[in-house]
């Protein structure tokens, strides 16, 4: 009898154990994810990706507008070189929200992923920045004033007291703005000036140091920083 039913019994335990083993497995408290550990920024991946851009993503190369390791030499578009790792990925941010709303960079900046922001930062961040070179005789002594000392009667605050007397600012708060396109300098601040819906606004106090600066002090003081070095 016992040898007669003894496949059956077997069947049976076995699919007791199956059972049970289902159970246990799903009552078992799942292993601890693996502690969160900070991504560390790739600038292996950001170099390759700013060189040659991603054609499956329709997304352009970088170096074509910025330059060959960030040192643009095309005056409305900002050298990248050098800049402040936080500060570059806080602009690539920015140019996601209608904080810094631009047509061109508003576009790209949504097609990268925040891994990709990172790494591009991590890469600029350590290049070295070519540097530029004042081109007005007659304003600098203005720009020199403004950018060391400010405007007490307008109560501007000097431009160095948070970029730095040589314009390397202080990471992580203030961006370098040293040797920097009097172009791109001046577009920058007459954005900060605008009160326009798409106007620059990620920063309240580059917003009110601006609307205090007129067009020749503004035009001055960017010629002055493109010569910091
Ligand atoms: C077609 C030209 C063009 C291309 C391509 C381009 N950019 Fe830009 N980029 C610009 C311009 C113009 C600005 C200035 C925007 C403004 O006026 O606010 C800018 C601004 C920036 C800034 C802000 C710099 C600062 O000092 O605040 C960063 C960062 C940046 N670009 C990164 C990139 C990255 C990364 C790529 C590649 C994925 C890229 N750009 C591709 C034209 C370009
Ligand atoms: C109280 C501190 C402070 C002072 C003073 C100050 N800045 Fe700034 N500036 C900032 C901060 C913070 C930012 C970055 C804003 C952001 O996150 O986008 C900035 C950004 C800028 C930028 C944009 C850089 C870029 O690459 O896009 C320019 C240009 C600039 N400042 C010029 C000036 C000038 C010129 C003066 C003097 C007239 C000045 N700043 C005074 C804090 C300051």
């Amino acid at each position: 009898m016992n040898r007669a039913f003894s496949p059956f019994v077997h069947s049976m335990l076995l699919a007791l154990l199956a059972v049970s083993a289902t159970a246990s497995a799903a009552e078992e408290p799942k292993p601890a994810a693996a502690p969160a550990v900070a991504v560390k920024a790739d600038a292996a991946k950001g170099a390759t990706l700013y060189a040659d851009g991603d054609a499956a993503r329709g997304l352009p190369a970088c170096v074509s507008c910025h330059g060959a390791a960030g040192n643009s030499t095309i005056s409305v578009n900002p050298k990248l070189a050098g800049q402040h790792e936080s500060y570059l990925y806080k602009q690539l941010v920015d140019f996601t929200t209608p904080q810094r709303n631009q047509p061109v960079m508003t576009t790209y900046a949504k097609m990268l992923s925040d891994a990709d922001k990172k790494n591009i930062a991590a890469y600029l961040g350590t290049q070295l920045s070519k540097p530029g070179a004042a081109k007005n005789k007659d304003t600098i002594d203005l720009g020199k004033k403004i950018y060391r000392g400010g405007i007490a009667a307008k109560h501007v605050a000097a431009c160095a007291s948070c970029h730095g007397a040589t314009g390397n600012g202080i990471p992580v708060q203030y961006p370098r703005i040293a040797g920097q396109h009097q172009d791109y300098t001046v577009a920058q601040l007459t954005q900060f000036r605008s009160t326009k819906a798409d106007a620059r606004k990620n920063s309240v106090d580059m917003h009110t140091i601006a609307a205090r600066l007129s067009d020749d002090e503004i035009a001055a003081v960017a010629d002055y920083i493109a010569g910091l070095k």
